[in-house]
């Protein structure tokens, strides 16, 4: 079975063998560390074995309930932040179709699903509640502190909605809280309201719970194959801590990325050339920047979609600052073949590619521009993955994962903690008059210069 290799040609001369192969001796150092459970943040690395050792009766009920969503309702909608979002919808829109909600709204047991919760925005919050009101919905509501602010909003809203058109009861039949197993004031609702509840595991932290109930109900509900994304990081796993050296291809990365970072670089801009990588592209910044984006260390993760954001930031990666390289996410075989017709006039100069098809041109332009990025001082490592696939996704999670872990343990910092997040929810805390802000409400009122 083809799985994921990296591809490092594309960094030739940027690095000596020499280099590569210390930084992989580091790499396995830490990855050793990261499957001894040994290393700092310790507490928060039950994923790692996680593949191998998922609780099957929840697992049962994931799919039961995800059953029960797509055959009772037309939508579901998903309400979570940061870790407690973006796994999800990173692997709904690889997996599904790219115009699911459309498509969905003509098939049986196939619910559209919405993401809200993610942003405090009015606009969004008002357009959705019209939608909604001509639907019969259920809620998963994602928290695991049960405390987050964004998401805590909008499932007051939409619980209120609920309980206006179905009930107390109806509504509370109609909900679903992935949480903490014990606390929370989310676990504390749905115990006294009776919402079936699934758990956050206490040793995974959020930006690594993808494969967890919080990843796993909405992936479900969107029709994909979860015990065969299962199988997929099962399969990482075996790729990703069990292969030795420069033959892992998680350790492969996280040394190449951290000889780009020790030779200057300070930005990993990931690239993709399918839409329905953009998500992926999303998680996996939250996944890099949260666990390596401390003690003034770290690269910057960003990231474009191609070709597209070649018409838009294709001249800064060209010829701007020299501070990046670029991790090229290429998918070898998308689901689809699409040819190009000739015609007889070619009034538009393109028979040139007649009978060719769209992947041929993608990846002409991926090989392309990635030569061209390199000659302008941007090198590359190409991830490449064989499809897009239930069973390549498991795999792909993993190997971030892994990579990720390993190379915060090389950078030296903690990769599983985010002590920076909290800061921007204290002052939003204060300037909203939460009760026990009351010093810190003072000082940046004083500091904005106006009565709250
Ligand atoms: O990675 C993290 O820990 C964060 O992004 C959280 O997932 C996010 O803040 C949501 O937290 P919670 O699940 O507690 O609502």
């Amino acid at each position: 079975m083809a799985g994921i290799s990296v591809d490092i040609s594309g960094a030739e001369g940027f690095y000596s063998e020499e280099m590569f192969d210390e930084e992989i001796r580091n790499a396995q150092k830490s990855l050793d560390k990261l499957v001894s459970h040994t290393g700092e943040g310790r507490e928060f690395t039950g994923w790692v074995d996680l593949p191998a050792r998922y609780d099957k009766d929840e697992f049962e009920r994931i799919k039961q309930a995800a059953a029960r969503i797509s055959q009772d309702h037309d939508a579901l909608v998903v309400i979570g932040i940061g870790g407690s979002y973006l796994g999800a919808r990173a692997a709904i829109e690889f997996l599904g179709h790219s115009f699911r909600n459309t498509v969905a709204a003509t098939r049986p047991n196939m619910p559209e699903i919405f993401f809200v919760g993610n942003q405090i925005s009015a606009t969004y919050m008002a357009d959705l509640i019209e939608v909604l009101k001509e639907r019969d919905f259920a809620i998963n509501v994602i928290s695991k502190s049960g405390t987050t602010t964004e998401p805590a909003i909008a499932f007051r809203l939409l619980k209120n909605l609920l309980e206006k058109k179905f009930g107390v009861e109806g509504a509370a039949s109609r909900i679903y809280a992935t949480t903490d197993r014990e606390k929370g004031a989310l676990k504390t609702m749905a115990d006294k309201c009776g919402y079936e509840t699934f758990v956050v595991p206490d040793d995974i932290g959020g930006r690594y719970s993808v494969m967890t109930a919080v990843g796993l109900l909405p992936i479900a509900v969107s029709g994909a194959d979860i015990d065969t994304l299962m199988l997929g990081a099962q399969t990482g796993m075996n790729h990703s801590v069990h292969e030795k050296g420069a033959h892992n291809p998680a350790l492969k990365y996280a040394a190449m990325r951290n000889i780009f970072y020790k030779k200057g670089k300070t930005v990993e801009l990931f690239a993709n050339y399918e839409p329905a990588c953009h998500y992926i592209a999303e998680w996996w910044k939250q996944l890099y920047g949260e666990s390596e984006g401390k003690e003034n260390k770290g690269l910057f993760p960003a990231s474009v979609d191609l070709t597209t954001d070649l018409h838009s930031m294709g001249q800064y990666i060209q010829d701007g600052q020299r501070i990046m390289f670029e991790t090229v996410l290429n998918v070898e075989h998308g689901r689809h073949t699409v040819r190009i017709p000739k015609e007889e006039n070619d009034l538009d100069g393109l028979n040139y590619l007649a009978n060719k098809t769209m992947g041929f041109v993608n990846g002409s332009a991926m090989r392309g521009t990635a030569l061209a990025h390199v000659d302008g001082g941007v090198p590359n490592i190409r991830i490449n993955i064989p499809d897009m696939s239930e069973m390549t996704l498991g795999m792909l999670f993993y190997f971030f994962e892994i990579a990720c872990g390993v190379s915060g343990y090389m950078l030296g910092v903690n990769p599983f903690d985010q002590p920076g997040v909290e800061s921007y929810k204290k002052n939003m805390f204060a300037l909203l008059g939460k009760p026990g802000y009351e010093e810190l409400t003072a000082e940046l009122t004083a500091r904005l210069g106006r009565a709250q």
